[in-house]
């Protein structure tokens, strides 16, 4: 087959006198597109729940079709955040089982990066003080603020009662207004549901977004979120409780019980030796024995029963206490002073399907791979104050480990791993390109603080607020921000001040007004698609009577308007 398409390619090339680079590659990309069309189309009847049920809704949010979709559309539009940059799917990427594979840290509580409290978190927004005030975050500075804890998993979440780690959330209605409304997530300090409803409203759906899968293009149809709304509810009307509902429904159908194991589970299928040992070890109880690790007295959500309860769990700990629910472990990762969980140290047992797929571990992400995890367990944890009794040193020998984890690898769902049907999704505007971009360096103030400019997001046409904040100047500093159409990446000195600027004609400085703590600027974007591809390059001037110079000069931002 191969030998027939390059003959064909050549007598195309030589009918039509193309690129046969060119040619090749459309010729490719067609394939390619069968090929997946013809996977799609094999894999389709393994798509449907086979063997959990489906998750319970509440009463007063039955799940529909429409519904499913909208909030679909919703967990993956970046304009949810109000900078633009953050989906729900930012954090919760299902290549990575639902949690979140990019690499940030928080420096603990210690506010010191690279010590043994560092956490790795999920990266959010910029701090701001409000819509168009940016602020020094205390933690990271002038850089996008990192989440206290590592992202969980969203996948089969609809089945749980309890969410976050600690459990505070009852239900995945109450829990989806809580990033959309957090500052350090998606919103700025004191963000409303008033402020997301207006942000909703003005976006144009998944306008941000490419690869938008057929299902969700046949939905949105170029139709704006006030009408997909009223499709999905029945009666017109944008609100935050809506908007958590559809987020809701859509969560509940992130369902993954095809993984290896559970085809193992229904008799489809049989482990090998090593998995089955793995197994076997996994399930054995009498934590104290040297070859038993009993993983399955708190990790409950795989046994055999998932296929008919679905994969909740709550095991009966001897030591449990009303206070104490059942599914909450302290199995000793760090201090309880650092991260006191529900209580006491105690965190939720994460749910294993998929597990592989989602390093770092653990509410603070500290472990970095499953042998970290496998040498933690082996080694009894890390801190013992209040922990779980079942956690004791189990010496888990090299075999004893490695059948472990071929055992953890049967419970990937290749549907997640490939983000197939129900896990597929369309592919974010800041996995794509990133808009803004600073270079340069910052000049130190008077006050021995170095300037920077602060500004994130894409720029779009019609964008009504893209913000530039400098930070690191003193209350009643007048502000100026230049201006330009050409950049100079290499910087020049003038007068002792660094300049990032092409100083064209077009130079055009704006007085922003005289600072507190940081100036902000908000440029509206106009709507005029000539300005597409363009780039726009700024930098900030700032009076500083305590500079040798009088002045001091930020460094530098470079803005591809998007179209
Ligand atoms: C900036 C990253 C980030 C964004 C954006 C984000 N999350 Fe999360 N998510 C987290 C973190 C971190 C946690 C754990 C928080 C905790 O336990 O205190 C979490 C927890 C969850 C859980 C709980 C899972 C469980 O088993 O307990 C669900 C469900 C969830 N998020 C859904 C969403 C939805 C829906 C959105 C969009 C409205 C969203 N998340 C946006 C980082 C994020
Ligand atoms: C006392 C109950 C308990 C026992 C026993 C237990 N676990 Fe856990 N496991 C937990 C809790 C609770 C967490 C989350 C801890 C945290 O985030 O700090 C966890 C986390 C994990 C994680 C990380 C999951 C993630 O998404 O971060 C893996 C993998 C894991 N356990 C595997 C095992 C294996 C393998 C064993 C047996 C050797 C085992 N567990 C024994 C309660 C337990």
């Amino acid at each position: 087959m191969g030998y027939a398409i390059w003959a064909k390619l050549a007598s195309l090339c030589h009918a039509t006198k193309l690129n046969p680079c060119l040619i090749a590659a459309q010729q490719l990309a067609k394939m390619r597109r069968k090929v997946s069309l013809l996977i799609a189309a094999l894999a389709a009847p393994l798509f449907g729940q086979t063997y959990f049920p489906a998750p319970p809704s509440p009463l007063d949010n039955p799940p529909s079709a429409a519904k499913e979709l909208l909030g679909m559309a919703l967990f993956w539009e970046e304009q949810l955040s109000h900078a633009d940059t953050v989906s729900c799917g930012t954090c919760h990427s299902f290549r990575t089982g639902g949690g979140d594979g990019r690499l940030a840290v928080h420096p603990g509580i210690d506010g010191l990066l690279g010590t043994a409290d560092d956490i790795r978190g999920s990266r959010g927004v910029l701090r701001r003080n409000g819509p168009s005030a940016f602020a020094v975050d205390a933690a990271m500075g002038v850089a996008q603020q990192v989440t206290r804890r590592k992202a969980p998993s969203v996948i089969n979440a609809g089945y749980s009662t309890m969410l976050f780690y600690d459990g505070r959330a009852r239900s995945l209605e109450e829990l989806a207004l809580v990033p959309l409304l957090n500052h350090v997530e998606m919103g700025f300090i004191g963000r409303t549901e008033a402020d997301l409803v207006q942000k909703v409203q003005q976006s144009r759906p998944l306008a941000l977004a490419a690869n938008v899968p057929q299902r969700l293009q046949t939905f949105i149809q170029g139709q704006s979120y006030a009408t997909l709304f009223a499709q999905a509810f029945g009666s017109g009307g944008i609100t935050g409780t809506r908007i958590a509902n559809a987020l809701a429904s859509y969560v509940r159908t992130l369902n993954s019980d095809q993984s290896k194991y559970d085809h193992y589970l229904a008799g489809q299928v049989a482990l090998s030796a090593e998995e089955a040992r793995g197994l076997f070890l996994f399930e054995r109880s009498g934590a104290n024995s040297t070859s038993a690790a009993a993983c399955s007295q708190c990790h409950g959500d795989i046994s055999p029963t998932s296929h008919s309860a679905g994969p909740t769990f709550e095991n009966l700990t001897p030591y449990g206490t009303p206070q104490q629910h059942n599914n909450f472990h302290n199995t000793g990762v760090r201090p309880i002073a650092e991260d006191a969980g529900r209580s006491q140290g105690t965190f939720k047992v994460p749910l294993l399907r998929n597990v592989a797929l989602r390093a770092p571990f653990m509410h603070n992400g500290s472990l970095l791979d499953l042998v970290a995890v496998l040498d933690f367990y082996s080694r009894g944890g890390d801190f013992h104050q209040n922990q779980a009794p079942e956690v004791q040193p189990i010496q888990l020998t090299v075999s004893e480990r490695t059948a472990l984890l071929s055992f953890l690898n049967t419970l990937t769902d290749p549907r997640v791993q490939n983000e197939l049907p129900p896990f597929d999704r369309p592919l974010l505007q800041s996995e794509r390109n990133v808009s803004a971009t600073i270079y340069g360096t910052s000049m130190t103030s008077g006050a021995l603080v170095s300037v920077r400019l602060m500004a994130e997001g894409p720029a779009f046409l019609g964008k009504p607020a893209f913000v530039i904040g400098v930070a690191g100047i003193e209350p009643f500093q007048p502000a100026f921000l230049l201006l330009d159409v050409a950049g100079n990446p290499a910087g020049s000195t003038i007068n002792g001040l660094n300049c990032w600027l092409g100083l064209t004609p077009a130079l055009a400085p704006i007085f922003a007004g005289l600072s507190l703590t940081t100036a902000n600027l908000v440029l509206s974007i106009p709507n005029q698609p000539l300005l597409v591809g363009s780039t726009l390059y700024a930098q900030w001037v700032v009076a500083d009577s305590r500079a040798s110079t009088g002045l001091v000069t930020s460094d530098a931002l470079a803005l591809v308007i998007l179209p």
